[in-house]
């Protein structure tokens, strides 16, 4: 592990960029078109080390995927044709790679063994496992199959008429997915709204998955038949940057081609709360996805309280509106958040000892933090906690910090913003 020493920003930020393509949508992109027939195109997929690791798995059942840069094409007999892998699969730090996985190859006619990287091999996995024993799946491994590894033994599975205790996207998918091998109609229930990604991708691929409110009816055994797509930018990335030019002073910055699918908008609504500058425009629809461009001034900014059905829609941003939140007058309140707990590391506990180290007024809760600003923050020595939103937020408070902040190692931000350091330099205004 290297360790890279960022100093404080002496301009403010300026300009605009293209985000790279969500992550979200290009796992499922290459999930989808890959259970279709025929040949899927991508645009802007996101080249991260965790999209990466889906597709090496489809390659595994003998589909032809060929990457050029961010564009990616798959060649695909369906899935009635993909071949039964001959060595184990691995899952790296994708925890999306694997609960979707998981609801795939339980229904898929052959055995497969899975595994991943430390990370997510702690990772729980019984929130996937136990519903889709429920639909009669085979599944077995470590710690009777709650853990990986595991060993997965397809097969046609039972229908399921399920109340998902998890707000999770990556367990419904899971499950959506694993409705698809079934003799009968499958219907879920989610307690909160969560990303709808695969409802989207999939019913744009010919499969019928019906939503009302919190309600999702899927009818089995579809034709996919494949189709091109255009991956919007991923507003989980956008989160830095548009935080970044909210907290300098003078900053005026655009992030082009961004996602807004308004399961993912919470860190908008929660930017409107505080009274940031926030504009959008250029709004087109494709395949039900949402995407614009989003401009941010800086602005002073007042505290909030960040819980309940928000959650869901903005739960990957939670550790740099943390950071935010330090800026802004008054005590902010993120609750209801216990989920970041399971995260690539406990993001709760991460966020804490980082804002601590960096001198902010903050205190852990079981199920959030509570922050008081606005503090002046200081430098030092932060640790990425191998997760990739943990070292882009101590890259961006090391934007307002009165001294360099050293990361312990920035190698993880690869998973997901493999440009992160360079789009955010080109921000700066020279
Ligand atoms: C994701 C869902 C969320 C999110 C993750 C990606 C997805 O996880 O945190 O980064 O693509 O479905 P959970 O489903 O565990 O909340």
């Amino acid at each position: 592990m290297e360790s890279q020493t960022f100093a404080p920003i002496t301009s403010s930020l300026k300009g605009s960029l293209q985000i790279p393509g969500d992550k979200s949508i290009s796992h499922r992109a290459v999930m989808i078109g890959s259970l279709a027939k025929g040949k899927t195109r991508i645009a802007n997929f996101l080249n991260g080390e965790d999209c990466l690791r889906t597709i090496e798995i489809f390659k595994q059942f003998g589909v032809d995927i060929m990457i050029d840069n961010t564009d990616v094409v798959i060649n695909s007999s369906g899935y009635n044709n993909f071949i039964e892998p001959n060595q184990p699969l691995y899952f790296g730090n994708s925890g999306t790679t694997a609960r979707l996985m998981l609801g795939i190859l339980a229904g898929l006619p052959f055995h497969t063994v899975v595994y991943g990287d430390k990370h997510l091999t702690e990772r729980p996995m019984d929130r996937v496992v136990l519903p889709l024993r429920k639909m009669s799946a085979q599944i077995d491994g470590r710690k009777e199959g709650l853990f990986l590894p595991l060993a997965i033994r397809g097969k046609k599975l039972n229908s399921i008429d399920f109340k998902i205790p998890v707000k999770s996207a990556q367990v419904k998918s899971a499950l959506i997915f694993a409705s698809l091998f079934t003799n009968n109609a499958s219907n879920l229930t989610e307690k909160t709204l969560t990303r709808d990604h695969t409802e989207n991708m999939l019913n744009a691929f010919g499969a019928e998955v019906k939503t009302n409110d919190l309600d999702i009816n899927i009818q089995p055994n579809p034709d996919l038949v494949s189709k091109d797509i255009r991956v919007p930018g991923d507003i989980s990335s956008a989160a830095f940057l548009i935080v970044a030019g909210a907290l300098v002073p003078d900053s005026n910055i655009t992030l082009l081609n961004v996602g807004l699918n308004a399961s993912r908008t919470g860190l908008l609504d929660v930017l409107d709360a505080m009274g940031a500058d926030i504009s959008i425009s250029n709004i087109t629809t494709e395949n039900d996805e949402k995407s614009g461009d989003i401009t941010v001034k800086y602005k002073e900014l007042n505290s909030t309280v960040i819980e309940g059905e928000l959650i869901p829609k903005l739960i990957d941003e939670i550790p740099i509106l943390a950071l935010l939140a330090t800026q802004a007058s008054g005590k902010t309140i993120i609750k209801d958040a216990e989920e970041l707990r399971i995260k690539e590391t406990d993001r709760i506990k991460a966020v804490f000892e980082t804002l601590k180290t960096l001198g902010a007024n903050v205190t852990e809760t079981k199920d959030g933090l509570i922050i008081e600003g606005k503090s002046v923050l200081n430098g030092g020595e932060i640790k990425s906690y191998g997760d990739h939103r943990m070292a882009m937020m101590g890259i961006i408070a090391s934007l307002i910090t009165t001294s360099d902040v050293t990361l312990d190692s920035v190698s993880s931000i690869k998973i997901s913003y493999p440009t992160f350091i360079d789009d955010l330099n080109s921000l700066y205004e020279v």
